[in-house]
């Protein structure tokens, strides 16, 4: 998640001085801004810098990531013509700078940290293409989806060969592992997750399949989608902190590995609050493996870094494992 971004002083400075594309575009300032947070706190993986838009501004699509907002498209999507903006990425040519970020930091990361790879999932980049940035309700994607199936089909299939290209690529150059993000996808009801969402995740697995990578999902909201979510294939299902992680995981089944849950607001809160919700997080797993902990979304701006110290802190005394080096998993 926006993890870096958010809080350390040392991402504002440089922030101050370069906008966010602009640091995704020089792999000295992004490989930098990827180990911060993993310095600063020892974390056991790094997220590459980037946004999940990059992709799309690598092939051309016209927008901006605006500060407080989000991504901003220039020319949303609303017909067939609009396609044309969604060509095929080359990767080694539409966003070099990314794959050079990711051997940097894999060079420089030591082996027992992983390195994550990451691409927004196709409805969540839908809705920021639809609605032209964020939205309140999703109305126009839900709208287009509904009204011109055709139309959504081309858009989704479009996107996931971008995604796949743009993951299989990203391991290629250093990742050891790669997030799918579907931020958004909680606004759907079963049956449309199903129809117009789920044969897209699918495709995705399975077009790199081959490359034998981890593959994590995450989306907020997920609670009512959990089965669906686990027979798309992937490895590791995030979930966010609307659920109780113990609940999730027995519906999703143990055989596949669960990434969460502690509600990013609770490091705003008191030590004592992080302390219980982040016990009872690990109480959850009853012992079982499979469980990497995370926030259940992205950091709050201005969350205390004391808080993250204390909770990282916990975590280490609490047992929490570190992550196998890449060459012995
Ligand atoms: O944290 C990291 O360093 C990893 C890099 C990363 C970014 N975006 C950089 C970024 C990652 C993994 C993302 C993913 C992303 N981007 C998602 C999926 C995960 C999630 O949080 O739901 C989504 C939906 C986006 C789109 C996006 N980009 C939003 C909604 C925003 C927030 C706008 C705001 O300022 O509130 C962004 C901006 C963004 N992308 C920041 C960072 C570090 C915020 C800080 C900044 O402007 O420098």
């Amino acid at each position: 998640m926006r993890q870096a971004g958010r809080v350390l002083p040392e991402y504002r400075e440089i922030r101050k001085k370069f906008d966010l594309l602009s640091i995704t575009r020089n792999s000295d300032l992004a490989a930098e801004v990827t180990l911060q947070p993993v310095n600063k706190f020892d974390l056991d993986a790094a997220i590459i810098f980037a946004d999940i838009v990059t992709p799309l501004h690598g092939i051309g699509v016209e927008l901006d990531i605006v500060e407080g907002v989000g991504p901003v498209i220039a020319n949303p999507v609303n017909s067939y013509v609009d396609l044309n903006i969604l060509r095929e990425i080359e990767p080694n040519e539409d966003v070099p700078y990314i794959l050079d970020s990711l051997s940097r930091v894999r060079e420089s990361l030591p082996s027992n940290k992983a390195l994550i790879g990451f691409a927004g999932a196709p409805f969540t980049l839908a809705t920021y293409l639809i609605e032209g940035g964020p939205s309140r309700n999703y109305s126009k994607t839900k709208s287009l989806m509904y009204s011109d199936p055709k139309l959504w089909h081309e858009l989704m299939i479009r996107l996931s060969r971008i995604i796949a290209s743009y993951l299989r690529s990203q391991v290629t150059a250093g990742a050891d592992i790669v997030q799918i993000f579907d931020s958004w996808v909680g606004w759907l009801s079963p049956s449309d997750y199903s129809k117009y969402v789920k044969p897209y995740i699918e495709k995705i697995i399975q077009d790199i399949s081959d490359i034998d990578t981890p593959v994590i999902y995450f989306g907020t909201g997920t609670s009512t989608l959990l089965r669906l979510i686990k027979d798309t294939g992937v490895d590791v299902v995030g979930v966010d902190w609307r659920i109780p992680l113990d609940e999730a995981w027995a519906t999703l089944g143990y055989d596949v590995a669960v990434q969460g849950n502690l509600d990013p607001a609770a490091l705003l809160g008191p030590f004592s609050v992080i302390e219980s919700k982040t016990k009872s997080i690990i109480e959850c797993t009853n012992g079982r493996p499979g469980h990497i902990f995370n926030l259940g979304h992205g950091f709050i701006p201005n969350t205390p870094l004391e808080s993250i110290e204390f909770l990282v802190d916990l975590l280490r005394q609490s047992g929490a494992k570190s992550m196998q080096p890449t060459s012995q998993r």
